[in-house]
C-alpha cells in the first residue's frame, strides 16, 4: 500500500516558544514534536515510561532543547507532575499539545450490547479525561502570561462515528466539544484552543491493517472511502499542529481541522 505524502516545507517561527507533546513518544505525536522541533521549539516530550526517549534524541539533532517526562495522561497527579516539570524545566509552557490517545485494537472491538466496562473506563480516562488534566494545569500559566496556545487531537470519529467504536467515537466528539467550550472561556485571557480530527493516519497501528497481505481486501475497502486514495502521513497531521501552534492562525480559536483526505466530506460512493 504504497503512499506518497507530498514534500513537507511548512516553516513557522518558534523559536522562544516551549512546547509539551503528550504520547510523543510514536506516530502523530513523535511527528508533531519534531515538526515543532525543526521550527524552533524547546520540547517537553511525554509518554509513558520508557516510550519517550528516541523522540528526544530526534529533537536533538534537530538542534532543540527537548526533555523527556513521563507520565500517564489519565491520572491527574502524574499530569500535574508533567506540567511543573516542564515548567521547570523550560520555564513556561507555550504551546499544549493533548495528543496521547488509545482505542480498541480492531479484533476487540464490540457493540454496545457486548461492550466491556473497563474498556470504556479505559478509552474514556486517556482519550477525554487526559485531555481536561492536560488543559487544567497549563491554563493558569498562560492566562498569567496571557498567551498560549491549545492544540486537542480528536478523531474525524468525533465528527462522524463508524460501527464498534463508540467509546473512542464518544470521547472524540467530547474532546471537539469540550475545546469549543474552553476556548470561550480562555479567549478573553489571550488563549487559543483548537482540535484536529485526524482520519486514517498510517501509524504503527494502522500500518499493521495497510500493509498486513491477509488484510487487503479491508485496507482497500477502507481506502474506497477516502477521496484522496490514500491514508495520511503523520507528518500531514503536523502540518496542521505547526499551523495552529503559530501566529499564522492568530485569529482561529474554538475550531476543528479536519485533516482526512476528504473521508468526511461526503459520501465517495456513486448510487
Ligand atoms: N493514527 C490514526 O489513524 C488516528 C486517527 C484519528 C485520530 N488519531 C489520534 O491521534 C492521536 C495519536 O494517535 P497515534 O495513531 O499516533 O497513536 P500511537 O499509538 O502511534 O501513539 C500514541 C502514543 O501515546 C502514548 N500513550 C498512550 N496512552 C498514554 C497515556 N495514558 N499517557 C501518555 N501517553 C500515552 C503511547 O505510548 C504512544 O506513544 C490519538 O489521540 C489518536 O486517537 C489517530
Amino acid at each position: 500500500m504504497p503512499i506518497t505524502p507530498p514534500n513537507h516545507g511548512l516553516r513557522v517561527d518558534l523559536r522562544g516558544k516551549a512546547a509539551l507533546v503528550t504520547g510523543a513518544g510514536d506516530g502523530i505525536g513523535r511527528a508533531i514534536a519534531l515538526a515543532y522541533a525543526a521550527n524552533g521549539a524547546s520540547l517537553a516530550v511525554n509518554d509513558l515510561e520508557g516510550r519517550g526517549g528516541s523522540t528526544v534524541e530526534e529533537a536533538r539533532q534537530l538542534g532543540a532543547e527537548a526533555e523527556f517526562i513521563p507520565a500517564d495522561v489519565s491520572r491527574r497527579e502524574e499530569v500535574e507532575h508533567l506540567a511543573a516539570a516542564a515548567e521547570e524545566r523550560f520555564g513556561r509552557i507555550d504551546i499544549l499539545v493533548n495528543n496521547a490517545g488509545v482505542n480498541t485494537p480492531g479484533e476487540q472491538r464490540r457493540p454496545i450490547h457486548e461492550y466491556d466496562e473497563c474498556e470504556w473506563r479505559r478509552i474514556l480516562s486517556v482519550d477525554l479525561d487526559g485531555v481536561f488534566h492536560g488543559c487544567r494545569v497549563v491554563a493558569p500559566g498562560m492566562a498569567a502570561r496571557r498567551a498560549g496556545v491549545i492544540i486537542n487531537i480528536a478523531s474525524i470519529m468525533g465528527v462522524v462515528p463508524i460501527r464498534l467504536q463508540s467509546a473512542f467515537a464518544a470521547a472524540k466528539a467530547a474532546v471537539l466539544h469540550f475545546t469549543r467550550s474552553i476556548a470561550l472561556e480562555l479567549a478573553p485571557l489571550g488563549i487559543r484552543a483548537n482540535a484536529i480530527a485526524p482520519g486514517s493516519i498510517l501509524t504503527r497501528g494502522t500500518t499493521a491493517l495497510f500493509y498486513n497481505p491477509e488484510k487487503q481486501a479491508l485496507a482497500a475497502d477502507l481506502l474506497s472511502h477516502i477521496p484522496l486514495g490514500r491514508p495520511g502521513a503523520p507528518e500531514e497531521i503536523a502540518s496542521a499542529a505547526l499551523f495552529l501552534a503559530s501566529d499564522a492562525s492568530s485569529y482561529m480559536t474554538g475550531a476543528v481541522m479536519v485533516v482526512d483526505g476528504g473521508w468526511t466530506a461526503g459520501f465517495a460512493r456513486d448510487w
